[in-house]
């Protein structure tokens, strides 16, 4: 299918690795023209020119840490300097913290939020009010399952992808006639470093026997048998920012494997 953004801005938050960088790859072939951004600013340049050299497309690497809006504000210059007005923008910048609520403290939950609510409401209040002046946008914000049905020693990362699907929702109400559509990706357990780190972790604490049953348990709750590669993610994230989705705002999209269905 041809997405019909051939040309177009996109701005990737997040870009450097994961599920950012896979969308950015699934774009580059459509012919988007990308900038990654990343708290990993050497890591976002990389990745960057691995796509361009690979793909033709014109993609370059920033960096910026979301929780600063003023850095915020200086990579969405500099992204629109390199390629243009932003057509597109992604947030999928996250951090994990893998802890029971009772064991964590108020400087945990601070940079959970910090990172992953106040990042994409530093980005989105940056970037669009360009787009509903230019009145064409598509805006994709990353949740996750675990702010719908609730993730026990993920509390305050829950909770924060639960502001974000509200944060999202809400602006496509207020800005639903100017051309920008804003939808949620939730994705189900997804084969990247943010989830592999959590394991190893826990593979460590739980030693090998517990680990391989922890392992088989949470794969009986995946009726399609497997977890979810990033291009699992990305080709439901290129539809989203297609032109052909233009009637749809203001949803969560589950890519989940079957892993809930609310
Ligand atoms: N992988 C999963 O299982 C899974 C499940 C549900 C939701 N998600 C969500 O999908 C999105 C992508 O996750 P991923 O698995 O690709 O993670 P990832 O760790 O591979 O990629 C996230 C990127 O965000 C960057 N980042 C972190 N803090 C930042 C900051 N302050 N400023 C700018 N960049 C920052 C990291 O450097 C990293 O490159 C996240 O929003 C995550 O919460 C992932």
């Amino acid at each position: 299918m041809d997405l019909g953004i051939r040309g177009q801005a996109c701005l990737i938050v997040g870009g450097a690795r994961g599920i950012g960088f896979a969308t950015a790859e699934a774009l580059a072939r459509e012919g988007a023209a990308l900038a990654l951004a990343d708290i990993n600013g050497a890591a976002a340049t990389a990745s960057a020119a691995m796509l361009a050299a690979k793909s033709g497309a014109k993609v370059i690497g920033l960096q910026v840490d979301v929780t600063n809006l003023d850095e915020v504000r200086r990579m969405a210059t500099e992204a629109e300097a390199a390629n243009g007005p932003l057509s597109i923008l992604i947030n999928s910048a996250a951090v994990l913290d893998d802890k029971l609520f009772v064991d964590s403290k108020p400087a945990d939950w601070k940079r959970m939020i910090d990172v992953c609510l106040f990042g994409p409401m530093n980005v989105i209040h940056t970037v669009l009010p360009g787009m509903m002046e230019r009145r064409y946008g598509r805006i994709v914000c990353l949740a996750s399952d675990s702010a719908r049905m609730g993730q026990a020693r993920l509390s305050y990362y829950a909770a924060a992808k639960g502001g974000v699907v509200a944060l999202t929702k809400s602006i496509a109400q207020e800005v639903g006639t100017s051309g920008v559509t804003l939808n949620i990706l939730s994705p189900g357990a997804t084969n990247t470093e943010l989830r592999n780190d959590r394991e190893a972790k826990m593979r460590a604490e739980m030693g090998e026997e517990k680990y391989a049953r922890r392992q088989k348990a949470v794969l009986r709750m995946y009726p399609t048998g497997r977890l979810g590669e990033p291009e699992d993610i990305a080709s439901a994230v290129s539809f989203l920012v297609s032109k052909n989705a233009s009637w749809i705002t203001g949803q969560v999209i589950s890519v989940n494997g079957g892993f809930a269905m609310p």
